[in-house]
């Protein structure tokens, strides 16, 4: 079964589990669900539903995400950049979005895999001001204590520390794994 080659959580040299992927799995169907209630909600003004994932943290999340709103919806990517292979933020976030994205009128849900300063999702709020879309909203898996711009949607509110696994990444590695670990000092 292809299930045997997913790695077991606390194996040696993997990261240990901070979320475990059952726990992954029943939050985002939740976010999913609330997400398409209040999307229900404002059918009066019939706008269509658009998610902007964001590369190349919340690739995973948005497309189980999708899944589990369980509506018709338009998925698109923006890609932000603000840290490197460094585990610390470089402080400038650069943003590139498809260049076709017309967002006017539309439910905008941006997704986001981690918020830690929360600089990233402040400057893509900044960006998508002008876009006209008429609903512009955020989710993120997981939270860090110190970020100062909220989305309107939490997964997990999470200690200050470096998160892997379910599309994160440290410098490319362990976005495979189903479950959120964690890296301590002493793990490379
Ligand atoms: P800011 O500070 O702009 O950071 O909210 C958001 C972006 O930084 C990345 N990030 C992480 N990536 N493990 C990761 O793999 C982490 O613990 C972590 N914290 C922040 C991520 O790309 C996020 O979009
Ligand atoms: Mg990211």
């Amino acid at each position: 079964m292809a299930r045997e080659s997913i790695p077991e959580p606390d194996q040696p040299g993997y990261p240990p589990v901070l979320i475990p992927e059952v726990a992954v799995r029943r939050r985002v169907r939740e976010l999913g669900r609330g997400i398409a209630r209040a999307h229900d909600a404002r059918k009066q003004d019939d706008a269509q539903l658009v998610l902007l994932g964001v590369l190349n943290g919340a690739f995973m999340f948005t497309a189980d995400l999708v899944r589990a709103i369980d509506r018709p919806a338009i998925v698109d990517f923006i890609r932000a950049r603000s840290y490197g292979a460094a585990r610390a933020s470089s402080g400038t976030v650069t943003l590139e979005l498809p260049p076709e994205l017309d967002l006017a009128g539309k439910h905008v849900l941006v997704v986001e895999d981690v918020l830690d300063t929360g600089r990233t999702l402040g400057a893509i709020r900044d960006r998508l001001a002008a876009s006209g879309a008429a609903v512009i909203e955020a989710v993120t898996l997981l939270r860090k204590p110190k970020a100062t711009v909220g989305a309107e949607y939490i997964g997990f509110e999470i200690d200050d520390r470096f998160v892997v696994g379910y599309g994160l990444d440290e410098a490319g590695r362990w976005r495979h794994l189903p479950y959120v670990g964690y890296l301590d000092d002493d793990v490379r």
